[in-house]
């Protein structure tokens, strides 16, 4: 700024000026930042701030140079520090003082703030859409594998039966909510920071609610001095972005687990797996690793903007710059995570007699078991007890529970009928899940039926409750 500035004698220290710096990576707004320009310089001049001669120039050039951003022929200058300076250094450039005029009442404070609401207001759509995308191949795959059972886990410990359908879906509802809440965060960030000025807003007629209509924004923000110094909305996009990474990383584990030789569940594509340096043998799962990795660097952004904004005194407070880098490079790994996930699943393929082994194990069905003695009219917790100690009298025995007669079961379980005997089948276990929202394949079915219908548009509205 001292380059510009009246009160300067000399420009920044050298280490000083790459210290402040933001150009390397605030260049990203520079759409958002022209479109702001543009409303802008329209407003001043329809209420008459400047001529409308100049606005009309201004708005010419601003279009010239987002040409020239992008076709790579835009000279980016340190010096200017960031993405707003060097855009009106080049309409000045070319303007004279027509360009000199573009700044009129307007802080770079509210300047940052609009361009940053913008592109995230476009963020939201983009991330969406590749939610849905993610949403989608996990149906297929649940489509595809409709009737394949496979131990569902508690503690990691083989708990019950269920439909590996069952258990995509469950991914699919996470996935939906975390549409639903960019959604929301779109919703409230939708409001226009623009006329606040450096804090106090503006001794000129600024039309605060043009510009905010222009801009497709739902109104102005009420109070300048929130409008220039908070991030709150930036700090919601973070966190809704790090429970995309964190539902995306508990995948990864999933499939990191199923891939292993204990598993054996799954086999992903040689195309999303690699090599080991040393041993020739392997195929790990090095993308589904770092998509669990990477988790860690998004929700460090959230943190770290948490931690820049905590102690700031009202209004704008250059500390407030550091919100940037964190929030690009989480949209960067959400969305590059988001694009592999889809396709990383869609080409896996599933190895039906393993799982279906390991779900057969008859102690999956001890709850069975359990509730077909309620339904014989035996308290919970006491046909509980019985079947722990039946699981414990097997075992003793080294004796599965579906190896035992009618009387031995009789021993721990008093009221066993020939029935009984007959509960210890997973896809039995599975049909017999029918509560709503349960495992079994009546359910699952209604539960695919209902995402086909609501993902079949390429630009779906995530669920509302
Ligand atoms: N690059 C700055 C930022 O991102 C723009 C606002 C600068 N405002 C100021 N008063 N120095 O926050």
């Amino acid at each position: 700024m001292a380059l510009w500035s009246g009160r300067f004698s000399k420009g920044a220290d050298q280490l000083a000026a790459q210290f402040t710096a933001s150009i390397d990576y605030d260049k990203r707004l520079y759409a958002h930042d022209i479109q702001g320009s543009i409303a802008h310089v329209t407003m001043l001049a329809k209420a008459g701030i400047i001529p409308k001669a100049d606005a009309t120039a201004i708005v010419r050039e601003l279009r010239s140079i987002r040409q020239r951003i992008e076709a790579g022929t835009f000279k980016f200058r340190a010096e200017l520090e960031d993405i707003h300076m060097n855009i009106e250094a080049a309409l000045i450039e070319k303007l004279g003082d027509t360009g000199a005029r573009v700044h009129t009442g307007r802080s770079r404070n509210d300047q940052v703030n609009t361009d940053v609401r913008l592109y995230l207001r476009d963020e939201c759509d983009a991330i969406g859409a590749l939610l849905a995308e993610l949403q989608r191949a996990f149906v297929s795959l649940a489509r595809a594998n409709q009737d394949l059972i496979l131990p569902g886990l508690t503690h990691l410990q083989n708990a019950q039966p269920v439909l590996l359908a069952h258990h995509l879906l469950a991914y699919v509802e996470m996935f939906d909510r975390d549409r639903d809440r960019l959604v929301d965060c779109q919703r409230r960030l939708n409001r226009c920071p623009l006329g606040a000025g450096a804090l106090a807003g503006s001794t000129l007629p600024l039309d605060r609610e043009f510009v905010a209509r222009k801009l497709g924004f739902d109104g102005a923000l009420r109070n300048s001095m929130d409008a220039v110094s908070d991030r709150d909305f930036i700090i919601e996009f973070l966190a809704d972005l790090s429970i995309v990474a964190v539902h995306s990383s508990r995948l990864a584990e999933d499939l990191v687990l199923w891939v292993s030789q204990r598993f054996k569940y799954v086999e992903l594509d040689d195309a999303f797996c690699t090599g080991s340096s040393l041993m020739p043998q392997k195929k790990n799962p090095d993308i589904a690793e770092l998509v669990r990795g990477k988790a860690g660097r998004v929700v460090g952004s959230l943190v770290g903007l948490l931690t820049v904004v905590k102690g700031l005194p009202l209004t704008y407070n250059r500390d407030l710059q550091e919100d940037k880098e964190g929030l690009f490079d989480a949209i960067d790994t959400v969305k590059l995570t988001l694009a592999l996930l889809a396709p990383m699943l869609r080409t896996a393929t599933f190895n039906r007699q393993v799982m279906e082994d390991a779900a057969s194990d008859p102690a999956l069905m001890a709850t069975d078991l359990a509730e077909w003695l309620v339904k014989q009219g035996v308290p919970f917790r006491q046909a509980h007890h019985q079947v722990g100690r039946f699981v414990a009298w097997c075992g003793q025995r080294k004796l599965a529970l579906d190896q035992v007669t009618l009387e031995q079961m009789r021993e721990t379980v008093p009221l066993a009928k020939a029935e009984a005997l007959g509960l210890f089948n997973a896809r039995r276990s599975v049909n017999a899940r029918t509560t709503l929202g349960g495992t079994a394949p009546e359910q699952v079915a209604k539960q695919l039926k209902f995402w086909e219908t609501r993902l079949r548009s390429k630009t779906p509205k995530p669920r509302r409750a």
